[in-house]
């Protein structure tokens, strides 16, 4: 394999054999841990291999690297609260638990306490309590553990069609022939604008990784079941069934934007994407960061530091006059003339039951977005 994972070696923690009879002390994962865990033991966070330590949490958060100097964006943290944290001391192992299940075992090697407040400045750029990703920060609980992982379980996979670990999206890369991939991170259908910056993309890049975000979102973002109905529709019918792969991206949305960039691209290198997708206001929200922010971080690192080269694609929207889709970089005419398109928007139509136009988003998307609504209404 041409490309290497993050860091070097792709981690592999899963052993589902590691006796965990003998473990007595309990930590309860979250829905967020749990799948922080699951990404850490298939390579997902490479070189990452467990819960961030004080020094690399520290480092992360105030330098954007790991201790060893490897560039890292999010902090992988597991909060406990302060009773279970009594319970622990470096050097115990730990199961790790959610609902009834055990689903790995953390050696712990420390137990701290973050100061929460410049985690989300120096992480989200804000510390408002209405930012999505500083408010879930303050709501976890407050004392943090790290240390290595092994992941005894698997999860059950949502989407079992299209739930790849990076060593097997890596050989599915490699038997396709491809030697350019670039990575798509979405937590949105897919519209016409995403699907114009991914075709352009496809023009020079051998083949599309459509890494759709199906952890924890928001709850007013688009189900990850009916997302996944929309990307196969349109698949089927709009693209080149040999120059795309589907795959999900099982983490939680941050909101991070820019610093949440530079992790997307990190992961898609450890699933094997020599390239990635950053558009505008790339993993943002409201209107905490600027239109191209996600892009100008990637200038703090070098290209070798990073390993994966980002595709930087301006605000894209369909042209009445061009009669297509466009940018400000190919289309002479005003505003007046162009369709400014956002997943947010046709959320917005869609509830209120206006059929969103084709310059928007394709038919047979607006029909698995609307069918899928009315089921989520019903039930
Ligand atoms: S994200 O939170 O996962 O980034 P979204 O699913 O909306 O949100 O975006 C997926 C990718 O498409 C991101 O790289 C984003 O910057 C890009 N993007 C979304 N809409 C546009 C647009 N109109 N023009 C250019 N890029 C866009």
């Amino acid at each position: 394999m041409s490309l290497l994972p993050h860091g070097g070696l792709l981690v592999q923690a899963f052993n589902p054999e590691k006796d965990v009879t003998h473990i007595n002390k309990v930590i309860e994962l979250d829905a967020i841990s749990l799948s922080d865990l699951e990404l850490i033991a298939i390579g997902g966070y490479s070189p990452i291999e467990g819960f961030l330590t004080q020094e690399d949490y520290e480092s992360v958060v105030e330098h954007t690297r790991l201790a060893s100097g490897v560039v890292w964006s999010i902090p992988i943290t597991l909060p406990v609260a302060k009773d279970v944290a009594a319970t622990l001391q470096p050097g115990d192992e730990a199961k790790l638990v959610y609902g009834d299940a055990v689903y790995g075992v953390i050696e712990v090697a420390d137990i701290y306490e973050p100061n929460k407040r410049k985690e989300a400045l120096l992480i989200y750029g804000t510390e408002d309590l209405e930012h999505p990703g500083v408010k879930r920060l303050h709501e976890r609980p407050s004392i943090y553990v790290g240390g290595k992982i092994t992941l005894v379980k698997r999860l059950e996979q949502k989407f079992p069609a299209y739930s790849f670990d990076p060593f097997e999206t890596r050989q599915l890369f490699a038997e396709k022939g491809w030697k350019t991939i670039v990575g798509f991170q979405t937590r949105n259908p897919v519209h016409r604008a995403h699907e114009y910056i991914q075709k352009a993309a496809l023009e020079t890049i051998d083949g599309l990784f459509l890494n759709p975000l199906v952890g924890e979102t928001k709850s007013d973002d688009v189900s990850a079941a009916i997302r996944m109905e929309s990307y196969e529709v349109l698949l089927k019918n709009y693209y080149p069934e040999n120059r795309v792969q589907l795959g999900v991206f099982p983490a939680a949305m941050r909101y991070a934007g820019p610093k949440e960039a530079i992790f997307h691209a990190l992961v898609r290198k450890n699933y094997g994407c020599t390239h990635f997708i950053v558009g505008r206001d790339h993993a943002g929200v409201g209107d905490y960061y600027g239109t191209y922010d996600a892009q100008k971080i990637f200038e703090q690192f070098t290209e070798d530091e990073l390993g994966i080269t980002p595709l930087k694609f301006e605000h894209s929207f369909y042209c009445n006059k061009c009669e297509g889709m466009a940018t400000t970089k190919t289309c002479s005419h005003d505003s007046s003339a162009h369709v400014i398109l956002s997943g947010t928007k046709v959320r917005e139509m869609l509830r209120n039951g206006e059929v969103p136009p084709s310059t928007f988003s394709r038919k047979e998307v607006v029909d698995v977005l609307i069918k899928g609504m009315r089921q989520e209404v019903i039930k």
